[in-house]
């Protein structure tokens, strides 16, 4: 081990296991590839305002979650603790909304960064794939993202995911709940922090974890039944959509989430094999976002899954993926002539497409067969002097242990051929 190890709250991936998050990110990016979204990527720090605006400036997140850093030139940064707020300050700096073609459909996937209490599931560094749809309110719309995230779990195999679903209301009766929240909550016996929580940003209170504090949230007023006309119509039409689709939900009126940015549709994707950190993906819409960092209205939607998360939900369920074979044959040459031979076979090999590897470092046939196996080829090509000389190489195919010796001119035509 050498002096240095990862830093708190984060963790290496590395092989074997790493293929795995490649195949879950990749999984999850192939519906929104197929729905019109287009790749975007954004830097790994913005300005802190762009955050503080964006995400809202009484969220944990933005209040106790953010690494942030002065450059030498006095600029105040953060390392983006989502993606959402980037990828719209990037589509209002270069005007993609005013292409003539709305919504702006764009998806990502990256690092974020939040400083938390890092326990299984929740990480300081974490891995996301998102999807903005910018600039439409369509019921429609929504209900595609809520559709695309529901494919991608499915094709995973991914089975003990729910989605919970509930409308934040808008601009026109979100405050007048927000006002009978606060009524209620200054009535309840709660500590300092979270009645000035509750004079801030009430319906954070509602996701207060506390089982003292859940017990007197009992009786306090849901949203639902604050809606306006225009916000019920609009989620009864996602509702609908989803069912049509046959993609199964729960209302959960109480669903708040950790940014300030939502109006109307919310959902959040949970597992129950999570424990405390069962929510796998989370997103909605974001009608205001846009003039909120000094952009015209643009209402949007969006959501982001959590690439580690979803890779312990396939855990939790046991789920072993169908992973693409790193390496498909191994070269093991015995002697100097038939390294050069085999290491040009290799290359040939590998600019036909066939994933072919080498037994480097002069290896013995013991320690280089060992290695072949270890690889996981599906094929060995086994070569010493007497073969060449016969202008030969041994194949070998390691599921069935058959060897027999392939014209060397042959080789790379007859791999192809088995391989598919
Ligand atoms: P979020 O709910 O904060 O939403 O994060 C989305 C997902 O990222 C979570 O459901 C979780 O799986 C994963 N995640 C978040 N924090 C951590 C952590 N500390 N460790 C591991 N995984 C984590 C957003 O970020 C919004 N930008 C989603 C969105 C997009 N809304 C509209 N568009």
């Amino acid at each position: 081990m050498s002096t240095f190890q990862a830093p708190k709250g984060t963790y290496d991936l590395i092989p074997p296991d790493s293929a795995r998050f490649l195949a879950v990110r990749e999984a999850i990016a192939a519906p929104l590839r197929t729905s019109g979204y287009g790749y975007i990527e954004t830097p790994g720090f913005e300005n802190v305002e762009l955050f503080a605006r964006g995400v809202g400036e009484s969220t944990d997140i933005v209040t106790k979650e953010m690494f942030t850093l002065t450059t030498k030139g006095g600029s105040e940064l953060a390392l983006r603790p989502e993606g959402t707020a980037s990828v719209l300050r990037s589509a209002l700096e270069h005007n993609l909304h005013k292409q003539g073609n709305l919504p702006v459909k764009l998806w990502y996937s990256g690092s974020y960064y939040r400083y938390e209490r890092p326990q299984k599931g929740r990480y300081r560094h974490f891995s996301q794939v998102g999807a903005e749809a910018i600039g439409a309110q369509d019921p429609a719309l929504d209900a595609e993202l809520v559709i695309l995230a529901d494919q991608a779990y499915r094709s995973l195999g991914l089975r003990r995911f729910r989605i919970l679903l509930n409308s934040l209301g808008d601009k026109e009766c979100r405050p007048v709940y927000r006002a009978a929240l606060q009524d209620f909550l200054r009535g309840l016996d709660l500590d300092e922090e979270t009645l000035r929580r509750a004079e801030i940003n009430p319906l954070r209170v509602l996701d207060d974890k506390r089982q003292d504090v859940q017990k007197q949230l009992t009786g306090a007023p849901l949203l639902r039944d604050y809606l306006c006309d225009g916000c019920k119509a609009y989620h009864e039409e996602v509702r609908e959509l989803l069912t049509a689709a046959g993609v199964a939900f729960e209302d959960d009126p109480r669903l708040v989430r950790g940014l300030d940015y939502y109006t109307r549709t919310t959902f959040e994707f949970v597992h129950d094999g999570l424990g405390s950190q069962s929510a796998v993906g989370g997103g909605g819409r974001y009608d205001g976002l846009s003039e909120m960092i000094g952009g015209p209205a643009l209402p949007s939607v969006g959501w982001a899954l959590g690439v580690d998360r979803t890779v312990l939900a396939l855990e939790a369920e046991g789920v072993e993926l169908e992973l693409p074979a790193a390496t498909s044959v191994f070269a093991v040459p015995l002697g100097e002539e038939a390294r050069r031979v085999l290491f040009a076979t290799v290359s040939e090999l590998r600019r036909g497409g066939v994933a072919a590897d080498f037994a480097y470092g002069g290896k013995g046939l013991k320690a280089a067969m060992k290695a072949a196996n270890r690889s996981g080829a599906r094929y060995t090509l086994v070569a010493g002097e007497r073969d060449l000389a016969e202008g030969v190489v041994q194949l070998k195919d390691m599921e069935s242990g058959e060897q027999s010796p392939i014209a060397l001119d042959a080789v790379v035509a007859e791999l192809r051929g088995r391989l598919g």
